[in-house]
């Protein structure tokens, strides 16, 4: 699809769709929407509003407003279910500094929800998937493991405390990473959700026509998300990421098989990902302490070798 002023569009496989309104502004838009990975529906409102904003954020946006999207069995569920749900999402919208201005519901057997949200970027300064360039560090916002996680809530193999943890990480707004990304003027990013840390650094390989090499050793995972790949608590994503991958990546053989699970377990309201110039990483590690967001170099970007991504 061309239009003269749709700056990022569908062929892409980027964040969000953005659309130039003037020289000087356009709007970052994206929406999402899945059935409750948690029981709490205050929660779930929380992780799916963060989740939506995610994408804003990871093209370098400012989120202004959110609809909400219910797909709601309203026989079946009481309405304090949904109250709750939404005032979950509406605190997430309101600490991105955004507001709420809509939304639209329907019935539906299963209980699904989500937003589709609009930010504002300066046109100049949007971060796409393909501005990546040979020698980036690659810089990952937070620990990843929550699809064996929600998926070990499920099948009741995750304590309490575990659950907090991973529910506070899902509901962590991308914001201060992405304020971080754009200060210290970063090319390429995208978010970790559905497809995996590896999938979506396929997407910047591909996008920047590079190879992206990741480090296994320096990963950052979240507590006990090698044992639950260990015990088969692999979400149902996992082997679709697999497959999507296949005959584009290399992987050494001694990485453990686990910690390759966990490389393809399907994230939700994931961090950030995002390629730095080599010059500038000692900064951004810097700031990000300063910051107090989460930061590791989990690889780099080379020039493009036989295959888009390398796992060591
Ligand atoms: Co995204
Ligand atoms: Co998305
Ligand atoms: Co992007």
């Amino acid at each position: 699809m061309y239009h003269p002023d749709l700056l990022v569009g569908f062929s892409q496989a980027d964040d969000a769709g953005v659309y130039r309104i003037n020289d000087r502004q356009a709007i970052v838009q994206t929406v999402d929407f899945f059935p409750p990975i948690v029981d709490d529906p205050y929660d779930f409102g929380r992780i799916a509003a963060a989740n939506a904003l995610s994408d804003v954020y990871a093209m370098g946006g400012r989120p202004l407003t959110a609809l909400n999207i219910v797909c709601f069995p309203s026989s079946d569920m009481p309405s304090e279910i949904l109250v709750q749900l939404l005032r979950g999402a509406g605190e997430k919208i309101e600490e991105a500094g955004a507001v709420v201005v809509g939304g639209h519901s329907i019935k539906d057997k299963e209980l699904k929800y989500g937003m589709a949200v609009t930010g504002l970027i300066d046109p100049e300064k949007v971060i796409t998937n393909s501005r990546a360039r040979a020698g980036d560090r690659l810089y990952l916002t937070k620990p990843l493991g929550t699809g064996l996680i929600t998926t070990g809530i499920k099948k009741n193999a995750v304590d309490r405390e575990l659950t907090a943890i991973v529910t506070a990480q899902m509901a962590q707004l991308n914001s201060k990473a992405s304020e971080l990304m754009i200060a210290m003027d970063v090319r390429a990013a995208t978010d970790v959700t559905g497809y995996g840390l590896l999938g979506h650094a396929l997407e910047i390989a591909r996008a920047s026509r590079l190879t992206i090499r990741i480090d296994s050793d320096s990963l950052p995972l979240m507590p006990q998300a090698l044992e639950l790949a260990a015990v088969g608590m692999a979400p149902g994503g996992t082997k679709a990421n697999q497959q999507f991958l296949e005959g584009h990546i290399r992987i050494s053989q001694t990485v453990d098989e686990h910690l390759l699970t966990v490389m393809f377990d399907p994230q939700t309201s994931g961090g950030l990902l995002m390629a730095v110039s080599p010059d500038r990483a000692e900064r951004l590690e810097r700031e990000a302490a300063d910051r107090k967001v989460f930061a590791q170099c989990i690889g780099q970007v080379e020039s493009l070798g036989e295959v888009p991504i390398l796992v060591e």
